[in-house]
């Protein structure tokens, strides 16, 4: 038939590329499987992996640190084990987490959790109290020069007997 044969190129030519596509599909299915989160004890065990990474760069960013701060390297496969539990800054993160989910509720209605099941961090979140610094235990506010909204070095109220005191212990 006339009409089959001028559609024939266009439809083989599909044919090709909706095979090649289906090749695709079928290839990164498992590979998404592999990456499921396998270790959540604060976050919804159902988060999808881009969600979860959304999550974990914004506390990344709120404490000023790369993502090997709160997790663990496998000396072995040389590779991040981010379901290990090894470093104590992971479990002191779900601390945070609840703690800040728990004062957002209290203090300020604003603790549902959104559409993917995560806590809206909405009015305290890890940058309220952290400002992209990871060890607070260190930090003496107002710290001059210190950060965005810092007063500069020697500026009037930064030290002295008007500023915080330096923590005990000086560590
Ligand atoms: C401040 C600490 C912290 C930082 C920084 C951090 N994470 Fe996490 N991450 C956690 C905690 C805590 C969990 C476990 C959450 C839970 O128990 O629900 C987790 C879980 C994960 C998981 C799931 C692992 C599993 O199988 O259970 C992945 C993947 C992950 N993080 C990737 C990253 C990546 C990528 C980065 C850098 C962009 C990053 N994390 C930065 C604390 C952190
Ligand atoms: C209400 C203020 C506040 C909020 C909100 C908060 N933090 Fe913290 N965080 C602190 C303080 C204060 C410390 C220091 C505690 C200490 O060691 O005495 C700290 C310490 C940490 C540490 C340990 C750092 C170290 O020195 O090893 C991690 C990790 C951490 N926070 C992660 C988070 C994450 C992730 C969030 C958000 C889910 C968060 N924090 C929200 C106040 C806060």
């Amino acid at each position: 038939m006339y009409f089959n044969k001028k559609l024939l190129v266009p439809i083989c030519l599909f044919s090709v590329v909706m095979l090649l596509a289906s090749m695709t599909l079928i290839q990164q299915t498992p590979k998404e499987e592999d990456e499921k989160a396998v270790n959540l004890k604060v976050l919804p065990k159902n988060i999808s992996h881009k969600d979860l990474e959304k999550v974990m760069k914004q506390w990344a960013s709120s404490l000023g640190v790369k993502c090997n701060f709160c997790h663990a390297r496998n000396d072995e496969t040389k590779k991040m084990d981010f379901a290990s539990d090894a470093k104590p800054e992971k479990k002191m993160a779900r601390e945070m987490y609840l703690m800040a989910t728990k004062i957002n509720k209290k203090y300020f209605k604003s603790g549902d959790k959104d559409s993917i099941g995560v806590a809206k961090l909405g009015s305290v979140n890890c940058y309220t109290c952290h400002n992209g610094v990871a060890h607070l235990e260190d930090a003496t506010w107002p710290k001059p020069g210190n950060g965005p909204g810092m007063p500069p070095p020697g500026a009037p109220g930064t030290g002295g007997p008007a500023g915080q005191p330096k923590p005990q212990g000086g560590r």
